[in-house]
């Protein structure tokens, strides 16, 4: 392992049917104001939204709502959630939902009490926190982002155009979060896949890159085997909670980030995503599949030999009598035929992209890269054929 790390997470995990139970006992640990952050009405469908207000109401908390969190939140959002900190002494945000909802809490914790634009200290400059932050902590209704035990915060400038990433140090993790795969049956079966497939770019963004042998690249092997199998077994049938739990627990573990842990990692799809996403709004892991595909078939030369273990080890291609190439490029097929089998979306255009925005796109997104660092010029060319995929 040629790259020193330092590794820390401070997130508790309660995991499972009972998770819920543990909250009480979590609650006594913060002052009296809990900021409840949750989205557009899903809690409320599936009575989570009751179970927890019941709770909080039972430990006395005085409770401060913040509803309407929307997918890909905006740093308009986060204003509003930092001034009803600001207002209330808020002592706990409490984040009930997917990624979106746990990403503006962080951003809501790092943004309220900051002196200047939090936006661009944060998220353009990435600069370290130096103010005041609040505690956050998470239950937890898609599985995908691994928002609930990271620092990750990612937010869209919709005046700038922009949807910048940013992994706060781990004191921004969720102190606690509460994983109950049950709370997942409820989701759409498009949000399902999409989750689905972010967890798998995850750990293909931490794979692809480097030629020393590292443990992380065991695990995630292993790890996208397990989301394969799980995965399959979730479209057939959603309330599979062995499949469900694999799936939510794969997906903490896939962007924790331990799993990149000694590498230098990729991370150019998930930039093109997020630029994808500024222009179109597209859910995060449908906007990764639809450029995965043109990407890794634009790179795998740079990088064949991880390719072709990645071709053996995670989809079982048969490498006889096939040459190096034809056995990478299948590994790559085989991932296609997975996604369609799952539907996940892989053309760009269903997502809301039209030929007119794809240079702002190619052209806004940061160069990144693991075996290979793309101009603006090659991520054009991706993004066209991605428009133009079958
Ligand atoms: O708004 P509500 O009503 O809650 O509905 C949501 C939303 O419409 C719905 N949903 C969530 N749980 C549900 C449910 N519907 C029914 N039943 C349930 N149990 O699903 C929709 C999508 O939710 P969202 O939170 O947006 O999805 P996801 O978890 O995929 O989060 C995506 C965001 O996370 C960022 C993405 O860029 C995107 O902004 N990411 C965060 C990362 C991190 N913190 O480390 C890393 C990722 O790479 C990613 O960039
Ligand atoms: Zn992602």
């Amino acid at each position: 392992m040629n790259i020193d790390f330092t590794y820390q997470n401070p997130t508790t995990i309660h995991f499972g049917k009972s998770a819920l139970d543990n909250l009480s006992s979590e609650l006594a640990n913060y002052g009296d104001t809990i900021m409840l952050a949750y989205g557009k009405g899903a809690i409320k469908k599936n009575g989570l939204y009751d179970q927890v207000i019941s709770i909080l109401k039972e430990n006395g908390k005085s409770i401060v709502e913040l509803c309407g969190i929307m997918a890909n939140p905006t740093y308009e959002k986060v204003m509003e959630g930092a001034k009803l900190v600001r207002e209330n002494n808020v002592d706990l945000i409490l984040a009930v939902g997917g990624g979106s909802v746990i990403d503006c809490a962080k951003a809501i914790s790092a943004s309220a009490y900051c002196e200047g634009d939090a936006w661009t200290r944060y998220w353009v400059n990435f600069e370290p926190v130096d103010n005041k932050i609040v505690s956050v902590a998470s239950i937890l209704t898609l599985a995908g982002t691994g928002s609930e035990m990271n620092g990750g915060s990612v937010i869209t400038n919709n005046d700038v155009k922009l949807k910048m990433g940013r992994v706060f140090s781990s004191e921004m993790n969720p102190k606690f979060s509460i994983l109950n795969p049950e709370y997942t049956f409820t989701l759409p079966k498009y949000q399902m896949v999409s989750g689905i497939f972010d967890m798998m770019s995850h750990l293909m963004e931490a794979y692809f890159s480097g030629e020393d042998d590292v443990t992380s690249d065991y695990l995630i092997e292993g790890l996208l085997r397990s989301v394969i199998n799980s995965a399959r077994i979730a479209v057939q049938n959603p309330n599979d909670y062995e499949a469900r739990s694999n799936l939510m627990w794969s997906s903490t573990l896939a962007m924790n980030p331990i799993m990149g842990l000694s590498k230098t990692q990729d991370w150019e799809v998930h930039m093109i995503e997020h630029q994808l996403g500024a222009y179109t709004d597209c859910a995060h892991g449908m906007g990764l599949a639809a450029i995965s595909l043109p990407y890794y078939r634009y790179i795998y030369k740079f990088g064949l030999d991880k390719f072709v273990r990645f071709a053996k080890q995670v989809w079982a291609v048969d490498e006889t009598g096939k040459t190096k190439e034809e056995v990478a490029l299948a590994g790559i097929d085989a991932m296609e035929s997975f996604m369609k089998e799952c539907s996940i979306v892989t053309n760009i255009k269903e997502l809301g992209a039209t030929e007119e925005i794809l240079p702002l796109i190619a052209n806004s997104t940061v160069l990144l890269g693991g075996y290979k660092v793309l101009t603006a010029d090659e991520i054009l060319e991706i993004l066209k054929i991605a428009c133009a995929a079958g």
